[in-house]
């Protein structure tokens, strides 16, 4: 089994994530915290929630996190999630109730009550991360391993350089990246390859089973508003977490543009020589994490099919 806490600001994809992680029979989800990202904070607890109890999740303590980035205003992107964030479905209400720990309480206690290593999955805005990190700093020394989806060695998506999750919080994303933490970066160099089709749509709708026909609308109403194959997203970064084995790694060093310049919340991959890099002062510092250059896509988007669809 490997311990899981997940970061979300439930959005679709993070839904695919948490059904996923909930679902799988070697994953312990310990926890999930929720942060402002995707859409506002009470959105995202209520998306959550709801995608716990369609994936047949048990009891799961579920916390609030931050409600806005650490400097800039929240920008949210209900243009690619839908007005409530989970594809405007109209999904129940769910009756589970929040823990009452805040999120970096909810993290703390989590790592700290752990006897086995605990792998913490960000999949949004690093806004609760970084809290955490300042807060909570030698339980945050326990953590095995940041596995996280974000940033980019290639191109951005909220901005031409930038990728949303660190564009949101570039100040939260810059303390997570310093923290000496092992962090592996699932970014847009792979984040957009893991697509879904109306043919695996259809394929969760016939197993006439409520987390598959779950994932088959939200898959489908997704094609519905972007008019293209969609990506399985932020789940790719929980399979690299359970499978490290289904992605190519690179180590590089990088660091976050905090600047308030056409760059702002972009990731700085170095993938020079070392040679040369030792010659840029600019980077002497820099932490080094492994980037995700690579995955393997058919073995991804089949683990996840069939883990939806397992009875
Ligand atoms: O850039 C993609 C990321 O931003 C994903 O985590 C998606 O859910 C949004 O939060
Ligand atoms: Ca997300």
């Amino acid at each position: 089994m490997k311990n899981f806490i997940l970061d979300v600001d439930t959005g679709v994809d993070d839904a695919f994530a948490l059904l996923f992680a909930a679902r799988h029979p070697e994953i312990n989800l310990l926890g999930v915290t929720c942060v402002d990202g995707n859409t506002n904070l009470k959105q995202v607890i209520i998306n959550t929630l709801k995608v716990l109890d369609a994936a047949e999740a048990g009891d799961i303590p579920v916390s609030a996190g931050a409600t806005r980035p650490l400097i800039d205003e929240p920008r949210y992107a209900e243009h690619v999630h839908g007005a409530d964030g989970l594809g405007d479905l109209g999904f129940p209400e769910s009756k589970r109730t929040l823990d009452p720990r805040p999120a970096v309480e909810l993290i703390r206690d989590l790592v700290e009550g752990s006897s086995e290593p605990v792998t913490l999955i960000p999949l949004a805005p690093l806004t609760n991360i970084a809290l955490f990190l300042r807060a909570f700093p030698e339980s945050a020394k326990k953590l095995e391993r940041i596995v996280l989806m974000g940033g980019s060695a290639s191109i951005g998506n909220a901005t031409a350089t930038a990728e949303f999750n660190i564009w949101h919080d570039p100040e939260a994303a810059a303390i997570v990246f310093q923290s000496g933490i092992p962090i592996t970066m699932y970014g847009l160099d792979v984040f957009n390859d893991l697509t879904m089709n109306r043919t695996y749509s259809k394929r969760l709708m016939d197993e006439n089973h409520a987390p598959s026909t779950f994932a088959g609308r939200l898959v489908d109403a997704m094609l519905d508003r972007l008019e293209y194959e969609i990506t399985l997203g932020d789940y790719g970064a929980v399979a690299t977490a359970l499978k490290p084995e289904l992605s190519t790694q690179v180590t590089m060093k990088a660091m976050v543009d905090t600047t308030f310049g056409p760059n702002r919340g972009a990731t700085i991959c170095d993938r020079r020589p070392e040679a040369f890099q030792e010659l840029d002062p600019a980077h002497l510092d820099a932490p080094r994490i492994e980037v995700c250059t690579a995955i393997d896509v058919d073995a991804m988007r089949e683990l996840w099919l069939q883990t939806i669809s397992r009875r």
